[in-house]
């Protein structure tokens, strides 16, 4: 699938049909986040894939009865992927962690190759940490950065608005208008 389409058709999905995710799209979108860039190329992510339903159920008692993505999780996905990082393994520079952005990339890589295999994902932040790690036996040198289910979607979703470029483009300088020549 063309790289512009896949970065316009995507969308977060929360509705999933039962249907298993193929192994070999499973492994194709793996390596599509396994080849993104990372800080020194440290490469500090770690990804696991749940598919057996009762630590599903745990993933999904992990996160607030109010977060939408909750009963995907617990229920409607056949399969979630916890992304998992080592902030040592990572750089920092000027406060700014550089493991949360490795791990960001890999992950979107990750969401956009199941997007062009037809399958849906939502990048999930909201859950209590302890809970996920006690569920995966993550260990204590690794964050818990984020959750995403995985499988068909059961319908496409509506596109959500985004900010004109105007809004968020500068050109040379903060403020300054980009011209459209
Ligand atoms: C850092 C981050 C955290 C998010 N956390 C959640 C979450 O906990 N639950 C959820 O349902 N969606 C979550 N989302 C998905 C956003 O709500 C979604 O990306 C946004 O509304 C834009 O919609 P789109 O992805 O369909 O374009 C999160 C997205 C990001 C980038």
């Amino acid at each position: 699938m063309d790289i512009y389409k896949t970065l316009q058709e995507r969308r977060s999905v929360r509705k999933f049909m039962g249907d298993p995710v193929p192994q070999d799209k499973l492994e194709r979108i793996l390596d599509a986040g396994r080849l993104a860039p990372s800080w020194s190329n440290k490469q500090c992510w770690r990804f696991i894939v749940v598919k057996d339903p009762e630590r599903k159920e745990k993933l999904a008692e992990s996160m607030p009865e109010s977060n939408p993505a909750r009963k995907a999780i617990g229920q409607t996905a056949p399969a979630v992927i916890v992304l998992c990082a080592d902030p040592e393994a990572s750089g920092k520079q000027d406060g700014k962690d550089y493991y949360l952005l490795d791990s960001g990339l890999a992950m979107q890589q990750l969401m956009l190759a199941a997007h062009a295999e037809g399958l849906g994902t939502c990048w999930i932040a909201w859950f209590d940490e302890s809970r996920v790690r006690e569920a995966c036996e993550v260990p204590e040198d690794y964050r818990v950065v984020a959750l995403t289910p995985l499988g068909y979607p059961e319908k496409d979703p509506s596109p959500k608005p985004r900010k004109e470029l105007e809004e968020i483009v500068y050109e040379e300088k903060w403020g300054n208008e980009i011209s459209s020549k």
